[in-house]
């Protein structure tokens, strides 16, 4: 349990945190009952409890997810000496999610893990307020673990909109675990150890790294730098970071060489008409004038965009990882700036 509390806490990038409970042979209704009922549910459920089952089938015999979906529900109930209430996951719904049962059929064999999470990781519970197209936490985290970023030494994101880059830069380099303000489903099992968790909670405040480098976020739009300081300052990194409303041609980075992780407009999500192509010219120039040496990241649907930063600056990215943000592929370029 230790290590499902602490990947919760921890973990910047996953999703989600599944607890395995059994593999087991199914191909009938009966034996997927049996072998389901005997699992050791009153661990994490209680009788009446509101529970829904997300079934995928594969080349089995029991082929039909929803009807597979109601018997481990009877048999679930069963194994609590009761009922359970099926119902279906909408993390968007109101009112508190019902516990996850997910099962996986290949070939006859059944799969069954508990979400321990509940709510999606990437909901770290800092961000209510959201300027346009905002990134995942989740993501905004993978992007400075993919960058290189040392956590020592300065970072710039001069298109921050709602901040999620610099909060979780500032989270990363203080060594704070992004899940320390916000409940996971394992809070609600029967075997719940809240003095367990608190102590994992103590022993990261601990922790705490005292010296941190530079953080500097920008953007032009001062809606957007409101949001993100009102975010900051519920992630409890407000003044780690320094905003500053304006355009990217004014930002003026710290002493370096530090990295720029960002994720300019790019069309999709936010074009507001403006010339998506001279702004990356500019971005282009910022970077050669102010930013010799540094490293950089930026997150991009159109390589097309990141050729317009100019012709040094295109040919410093040397990697570029394929990803996905909101559904859209898209792309990190990562390099060292070469001038
Ligand atoms: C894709 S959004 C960034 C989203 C951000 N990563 C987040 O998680 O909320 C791009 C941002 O660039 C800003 N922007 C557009 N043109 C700009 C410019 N010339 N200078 C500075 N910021 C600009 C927009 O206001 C918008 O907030």
């Amino acid at each position: 349990m230790e290590t499902v509390y602490r990947l919760n806490l921890g973990l910047r990038t996953a999703s989600r945190v599944l607890l395995r409970l059994g593999e087991f042979h199914a191909a009938a209704f009966s034996e997927l009952h049996k072998r389901a009922r005997r699992l050791d549910w009153a661990r994490f459920l209680r009788p009446g409890q509101a529970v829904a089952v997300r079934v995928t089938c594969h080349q089995s015999r029991l082929y039909h997810s929803a009807a597979v979906g109601r018997e481990l529900a009877k048999a679930i109930g069963q194994g609590l000496g009761g009922e359970v209430s099926l119902q279906k996951f909408d993390p968007q719904a109101e009112g508190p999610l019902p516990a996850l049962v997910l099962a996986r059929l290949v070939d006859d064999q059944c799969t069954i893990s508990l979400d321990t999470s509940g709510e999606l990781l990437h909901r770290r519970g800092y961000r209510l307020a959201s300027a346009k197209a905002p990134l995942r936490e989740t993501l905004a985290a993978g992007l400075l673990l993919a960058s290189g970023w040392d956590g020592t030494s300065p970072l710039l994101d001069p298109f921050c909109g709602s901040g999620t880059i610099p909060i979780e830069a500032a989270l990363i380099a203080r060594g704070l675990p992004p899940g320390r303000s916000r409940r996971f489903a394992f809070m609600d099992w029967p075997d719940f150890d809240p003095a367990l968790w608190q102590s994992l909670l103590e022993q990261s405040a601990a922790a705490r790294r005292a010296e941190i480098p530079p953080i500097l976020a920008s953007d032009r739009d001062a809606g957007a730098i409101q949001m993100a300081q009102a975010n900051a300052a519920r992630a409890g990194v407000a003044g780690d970071i320094q905003f500053t409303c304006q355009a990217v041609s004014a930002v003026e980075p710290p002493p370096g060489p530090g990295w720029v992780v960002t994720n300019p407009p790019y069309g999709l999500r936010v074009s507001g008409g403006k010339d998506l192509r001279n702004l990356y010219a500019q971005f282009g120039k910022v970077l050669r004038l102010k930013c010799p040496g540094w490293h950089a990241a930026v997150l991009c649907s159109d390589p097309s965009l990141i050729a317009q930063m100019g012709h040094q600056a295109a040919a410093s990215f040397d990697t570029s990882l394929g990803l996905v943000n909101g559904g859209v592929p898209v792309r990190l370029a990562i390099g060292r700036l070469r001038f």
